[in-house]
């Protein structure tokens, strides 16, 4: 492991507390483990119905039969039980944590710090930036905390603004047509390290008229209330997201651009036992891997909408229709809850097409995917992770943005990185075939995005190797850590 004491009661004990999503336990995973590689003790705290979904999926194994120094432990999220394997509700989910979260957090940490046994008292605490009572149990058991934002920065930024979009009038809006009338287009030039932006491209939850909107209210309350941890680590690297990092560096605490983690992970020397640690909540399918192998070089499109986008089966069928008739083949991930109150079956004819040369699944190792020789372009709902995993794999983007601050990274892939396209929300097949032609097919515009996308890989790559500036990050941050 690296540089660290091995005595396990005078390691540092970090407790790591992600937002209960698919798209926050993987980063903060991901950062756990480099924290263990550096000699911290760890203890992962998921919510109860996360720790059994992990435990179903095969990521992780019984504490009792891991590394003794990377424990799980978990808290109620404060909703009913339930034992589905499907995405839950994510207002539900916000308004039930920040309301029955921190007592349980607070219990535990106190366990922590009086219990004997093996594991030292609290150091200090890693959450993840939507979760701020986090904070408050930080100030009341005097732990110092810094907070994981999971989001790009510029989606970051969106939300830090949402406060003078509210002061200026411009969210919630005043009627239901703003949606489509045109007022999305007002641009938005006056937020600092931001260009080309109109207010379409800020986080989706300043779509409501309703001041009291649960997602408005919420993201912007743990945007501001992220300034008040002791320093805010990003998913992301300098050269990426410079002028708003740069910008944003005069707002809040010390900053640690630590991404993309996936690649500071392959830095360093993880012993298998951390290694074998996934963070997936659904079970992967096997076969993908084996099917990609079997095509040519950049020949397929890789389709998936993350973890909680959901579409209606109108949708569903259009993106179907417009893959069968680029006449590409693909590889695409429909959850199993991905389309809102249907089993998503789609049409026979289409799944006739589909054994030509399609292949569908459920859930698959998407950065193994998005590494694979084959891929060539990825349609996608524009998550920071699925955005930062396309860098890594070097793979051009077409976006169909769904929610949060997906819109703002589908933005400046489009506008600011070259690796993107937009497909209108109003998908219809013609477009998807279009679009796909373009991205695959050797024209200017897919032969420029496929210039960009190289261009993002290598330097995502510097970045993270020794002495790139995310690696160096890590170290500083692992300081700095060491020193609380
Ligand atoms: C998104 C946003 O990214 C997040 O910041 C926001 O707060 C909520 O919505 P999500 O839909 O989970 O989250 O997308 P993404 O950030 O791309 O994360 C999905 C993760 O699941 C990725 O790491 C991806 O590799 C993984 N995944 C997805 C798989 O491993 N297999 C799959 O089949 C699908």
């Amino acid at each position: 492991m690296g540089d660290a004491p091995s005595q396990p009661e005078k390691m540092p004990h970090a407790v790591c507390i992600p937002y209960p999503a698919q798209g926050h336990v993987t980063p903060m995973m991901k950062l756990a483990k480099l924290l263990r590689f550096y000699g911290f003790r760890i203890t992962f705290v998921n919510t109860h119905f996360n720790h059994k979904r992990l435990l179903r999926s095969g990521a992780v194994v019984p504490s009792e039969a891991a590394d003794p120094g990377f424990r799980f432990e978990s808290i109620p999220d404060g909703l009913p039980p339930s034992e589905t394997d499907a995405t839950q509700d994510v207002p539900s989910l916000c308004h039930s944590i920040s309301k029955h979260a921190l007592l349980p957090f607070l219990d535990l940490l106190r366990r922590f710090n009086t219990d004997s046994g093996d594991a030292p008292p609290v150091s200090c605490i890693v959450s993840d930036g939507s979760m701020s009572f986090t904070l408050d149990a930080a100030r009341e058991l005097r732990i110092p905390e810094v907070v994981l934002r999971t989001s790009s920065a510029c989606g970051f930024m969106g939300y830090l603004h949402y406060q003078h979009l509210i002061d200026r009038g411009l969210t919630p809006l005043k009627h239901e047509s703003d949606i489509t009338n045109g007022f999305l287009d007002t641009p938005i030039d006056w937020v600092p390290g931001m260009k080309n932006m109109r207010l379409r491209d800020f986080p989706s939850f300043i779509r409501t008229t309703d001041r009291d909107d649960i997602m408005l209210n919420y993201c912007n309350r743990q945007a501001q209330r992220s300034t008040l941890a002791a320093a805010v680590i990003f998913n992301t690297f300098d050269e990426l997201e410079g002028p708003v990092l740069e910008a944003m560096a005069a707002i809040l605490p010390p900053m640690y651009t630590v991404g993309p983690l996936s690649l500071l992970l392959q830095h360093h020397q993880i012993p298998d036992a951390l290694a074998s640690l996934r963070s997936n909540l659904w079970k992967e399918e096997s076969g993908c891997l084996e099917w990609l192998d079997g095509r040519a070089p950049g020949s397929v499109v890789y389709v998936n909408f993350g973890s909680i986008t959901v579409m209606s089966y109108e949708q569903l069928v259009e993106f179907a229709w417009g893959l069968v008739d680029s006449e590409y083949e693909f590889l695409w991930v429909i959850r199993p809850d991905l389309v809102q109150g249907h089993a998503p079956a789609l049409p026979v004819e289409f799944l006739e097409k589909t054994r030509e040369r399609g292949m569908l699944a459920s859930w698959c190792p998407q950065e193994e995917v998005l590494g694979h020789a084959a891929v060539g372009g990825f349609l996608t709902h524009s998550g920071w992770n699925s955005t930062l995993e396309s860098i890594v794999g070097g793979v051009p983007m077409l976006s169909w943005p769904f929610f949060s601050e997906q819109q703002t990274n589908c933005r400046y892939a489009c506008t600011e990185w070259g690796n993107g396209m937009e497909i209108d929300n109003n998908v219809r097949r013609e477009e998807v075939e279009g679009l796909i032609r373009k991205l695959m097919g050797n024209g200017e515009k897919g032969r420029e995005m496929r210039r960009r996308a190289a261009g993002w890989k290598e330097a995502a790559e510097r970045a993270a190797q020794p002495g790139g500036s995310s690696f160096l990050n890590l170290a500083r941050l692992v300081d700095l850590l060491r020193d609380f």
